[in-house]
């Protein structure tokens, strides 16, 4: 069997083209969308990321305020500019690069933001929302995987879907989000992680299989089924290697797989413009 790839460019694509008219039309009335973002320290990595979406931010049509903070930034000089951004009425929606130095109380700081900015979706607001079925922005990762597995008409609805990990920013909104009652989703899903030895017996047994651990290569072929759908969300990066949870081994056993590169990254950035360009909606209607 040679999995067919789940690659997720073309879907973020998709979604930028659809966000395209809506952003014309809040210009059009008189309201350009920003994307406030915001650095602590010298991290080349993280001021890469931050780079590469005041690009596409720009690209889009939006404005990308930005707030660069020192290495030794305190955690006032952090909630300052989250008030900062909170107040200013070219703000939107507003992220603070993860991670922080050592210093910084990331989830302390997440508090401090208006909710209805928090681009992310990670505000504890936020994930009430999730858990509740209200609107608000969903975290981005697992949005994007929901975005992934409908275009490349993957079925979910009905289907057992077991997500590895419990992390707050993707495996515990994942299951929060696959749960909900909609076409694309409400799927039957168990969630395992560190508390559940056995875990393989439950990723064995699902339909769709979403890595969700960040512990590279965790996800073996033996751990699923044949034909199962796996997706490969947990990464961790060691430099600028990307060490992915699932590695291509995959190809032989599964019936659809994300690709190691340009698999869940891309649907995630879209869904951080979506996140965005909901938020200026909700503040200009
Ligand atoms: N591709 C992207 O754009 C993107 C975006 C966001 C996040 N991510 C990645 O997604 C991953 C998860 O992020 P997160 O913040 O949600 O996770 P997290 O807080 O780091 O949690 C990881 C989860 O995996 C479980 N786990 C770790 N080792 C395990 C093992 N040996 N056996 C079973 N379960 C294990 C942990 O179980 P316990 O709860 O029992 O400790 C925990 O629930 C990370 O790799 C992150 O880099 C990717």
């Amino acid at each position: 069997m040679t999995a067919r790839l789940l690659p997720g460019g073309p879907v973020a694509e998709a979604v930028f083209a659809e966000l395209e008219p809506r952003i014309e039309k809040l210009v059009a009335g008189g309201h350009s969308p920003g994307l406030g973002t915001i650095l602590v320290g010298d991290d080349s990595a993280s001021a890469g990321y931050i780079r590469m979406k005041q690009e596409k931010a720009i690209e889009l049509g939006l404005t990308a305020p930005h707030i660069h903070l020192g290495q030794d930034a305190t955690q006032a000089d952090l909630v300052a500019a989250i008030r900062d951004f909170n107040d200013a009425d070219d703000v939107d929606a507003m992220l603070v690069q993860h991670p922080t130095p050592p210093q910084i109380d990331f989830e302390a700081a997440l508090l401090e933001m208006d909710p209805d900015k928090d681009v992310d979706g990670l505000h504890p607001l936020n994930m009430g929302r999730l858990a509740l079925s209200m609107p608000g922005p969903v975290p981005c990762t697992p949005a994007g995987i929901e975005a992934l597995l409908a275009f490349h008409e993957v079925p979910i609805a009905g289907r057992s879907v077991c997500v590895l990990g419990r992390g707050t920013t993707l495996g515990r909104p994942l299951a929060l989000l696959l749960t909900q009652k909609r076409p694309t989703a409400n799927a039957a899903v168990t969630v395992v992680h560190t508390g559940v030895p056995n875990w393989p017996d439950y990723t064995r047994s699902a339909e769709i299989v979403i890595a969700a651990a960040g512990v590279p290569g965790i996800l073996q072929p033996e751990h699923v089924r044949p034909g199962a759908v796996v997706v490969g969300g947990g990464v961790r990066y060691e430099g600028r290697k990307l060490l992915p949870d699932v590695d291509e081994s995959f190809g032989e056993v599964a019936g659809a797989i994300t690709p190691r590169v340009g698999g869940v990254g891309p649907t995630t950035v879209a869904m951080l413009f979506r996140n965005c360009v909901e938020a200026a909606e909700r503040r200009t209607s």
